[in-house]
């Protein structure tokens, strides 16, 4: 099996990491080899880590590596039997991408979107293969997070829902089907918090650190509301809001202004280096 993943950003090299762990030619795609190369550094340091914790073998690193195939160019699709695209989460932008590899791929090879929230059947009325288009919602950090959300756009077959449900039992990941709503379960749910959790920076009900120390030592989470925000990215978690926002029609879902802002000014999180806490 062949595997494209485009988008070598946090999520897309966490997914090619895990792919090419598990054996399968992965090409890693994005749009210069810069990033592509900043992915490829990035899960080199997690496996060289790996190593050191004695939790997989320099031989394992190493096949690991060398499943890994860099690519900007997405001809490179023309031989993947699953291409799984990891780029913005933007409309415009993935149908685009989406239209280009219904051009490019064999006509039996499966288009997944890792999307965090966007409506997969709009995303697969931009091919000519809606059947052939899915949902496979993977957690950050991949390669730790052993949740995959798998939806179903309305014309979806059950040839493509099998094909991306025994991968995901294959690279050991535990799937949890999801119908097509804005958000699927996990950000409808986590989102919620999260702007809640600006909304009360916002309002100054508390500083960050003590909101953070509430969700963390009141109930348990590994990092607080705000510290997940910026490790997910504010500007996914601000697009994820506006679509569940204008998909559901309902003002419960309004992002906060805090996060637009934040975004206008380009702090974006761990990833820019300044979101809610400031990083080296
Ligand atoms: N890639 C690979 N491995 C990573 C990693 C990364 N980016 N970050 C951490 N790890 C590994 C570490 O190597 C470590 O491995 P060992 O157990 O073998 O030592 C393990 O994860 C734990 O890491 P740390 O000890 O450094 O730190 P931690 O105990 O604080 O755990 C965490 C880190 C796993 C990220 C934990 O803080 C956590 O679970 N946070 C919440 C994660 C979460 O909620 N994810 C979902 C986000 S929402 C989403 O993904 C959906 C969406 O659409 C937005
Ligand atoms: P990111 O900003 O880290 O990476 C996105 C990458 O996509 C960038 O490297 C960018 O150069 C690349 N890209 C943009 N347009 C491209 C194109 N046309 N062709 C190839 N590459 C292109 O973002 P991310 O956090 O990895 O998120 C990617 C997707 O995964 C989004 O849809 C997001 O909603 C979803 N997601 C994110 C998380 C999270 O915690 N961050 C979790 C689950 C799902």
């Amino acid at each position: 099996m062949k595997i494209m993943v485009i988008g070598a950003g946090q999520m897309g090299s966490g997914i090619a990491q895990v792919m090419a762990s598990f054996g399968k030619k992965t090409y890693l795609n994005d749009v210069s080899e810069e990033i592509v190369g900043k992915g490829l550094q990035f899960i080199e340091k997690i496996l060289k880590k790996n190593v050191d914790k004695e939790k997989i073998t320099e031989e394992q690193k190493k096949q690991t590596l060398e499943n890994l195939i860099p690519s900007t160019s997405m001809q490179d699709a023309a031989d993947c039997d699953i291409v799984i695209e990891a780029i913005v989460e933007n409309m415009e932008i993935k149908s685009k991408v989406f239209a280009q590899l219904d051009e490019i791929t064999k006509p039996d090879c499966i288009l997944a979107t890792n999307t965090s929230s966007l409506p997969i059947t709009q995303i697969a009325a931009a091919t000519k293969r809606p059947e052939k288009v899915i949902g496979m919602h993977f957690m950050n950090p991949v390669p730790v997070m052993k949740l995959v959300e798998l939806i179903e756009g309305l014309a979806t077959s059950k040839e493509t829902y099998d094909f991306v449900y025994n991968l995901t039992l294959e690279i050991q990941k535990t799937p949890v089907t999801v119908r097509d709503v804005p958000g699927f379960i996990s950000n409808r749910v986590l989102q919620m918090m999260i702007n809640e959790a600006a909304y009360c920076l916002y309002e100054g009900v508390a500083t960050a650190e003590d909101i953070d120390t509430v969700m963390k030592l009141g109930m348990n989470h590994p990092m607080g509301p705000l510290q997940l925000a910026d490790f997910i990215g504010i500007d996914t978690v601000l697009s994820i809001m506006e679509v569940m926002h204008t998909g559901y029609a309902d003002s419960k879902y309004r992002p906060c202004p805090l996060l637009r802002q934040y975004v206008n000014a380009g702090w974006l999180g761990k990833k820019s280096g300044r979101g809610f806490y400031t990083y080296e």
